[in-house]
């Protein structure tokens, strides 16, 4: 039996994938190069260092760890300034209904992102009191696939991880669900996400009657 939810933030609750992306891009750009939005899907779910990693690699350019950490300080002030004016007409469609649904039905709810800014886009769109527990990017050490940020969600809700479900984007946090000992639903397509007891396209097409048979 499910007690507990644990969603993953970025293009589960809200689209801040865009915001990511048009952030890198201008990095990339500014450093001469360029990537598509089909090698930007490799970087969602993935923690900001390990993402600057990735987009240098693609552009062929080397930099040191101080300057790495400068890059990614520049981007993450894009980022910043471009959520500071979400609103809660960002949310993405069904998925404040489905949290609310599930907190009327008595289950517990927690945040489990990578993000470091995930409570400011919560304020930003309005929805910090939904939550029963927040673990993101500033209280973990070990990126997805690594369970480490679901089994906190767990033991901050007081949950056995095996009654929690996790909802998510990327590959990543479905296997990072899995290898905690939790079910998962998808949100996305089912040929990436195929590993998840269950996919979806997104959080509208959820419901307390799906989550009973997971
Ligand atoms: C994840 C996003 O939720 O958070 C990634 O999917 C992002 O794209 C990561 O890199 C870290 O976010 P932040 O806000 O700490 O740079
Ligand atoms: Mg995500």
């Amino acid at each position: 039996i499910i007690k507990a939810c644990i969603f993953d933030l970025d293009g589960v609750i809200v689209d801040t994938a865009v915001y990511h992306y048009k952030a890198w891009k201008r990095l990339a750009n500014e450093l001469g190069f360029d990537f598509s939005e089909e090698a930007n899907e490799k970087l969602k779910g993935v923690s900001r260092v390990r993402s600057l990693e990735l987009i240098l690699q693609w552009g062929g350019i080397a930099k040191t760890k101080a300057e790495q950490e400068e890059l990614a300080t520049k981007k993450n002030a894009w980022y910043v300034d471009m959520i500071s004016h979400m609103t809660p007409a960002e949310i993405l469609p069904g998925a404040k209904e489905f949290v609310e649904a599930c907190r009327e039905a008595g289950l517990k709810i927690a945040l489990g992102s990578a993000s470091k800014n995930s409570g400011m886009i919560l304020e930003k769109v309005g929805i910090t009191n939904l939550f029963d527990a927040v673990i993101d990017g500033n209280k973990v050490s070990k990126a997805k696939p690594d369970p480490e940020v679901f089994l906190k969600g767990a033991e901050a809700l007081n949950v056995p991880p095996a009654e929690c479900v996790v909802f998510e984007d990327a590959i990543a946090g479905i296997e990072a669900a899995i290898n905690g000992g939790m079910k998962s639903v998808g949100i996305g397509s089912p040929d990436v996400l195929g590993k998840a007891d269950l996919v979806i396209s997104g959080l509208n097409e959820m419901s307390l009657e799906k989550l009973n048979t997971l």
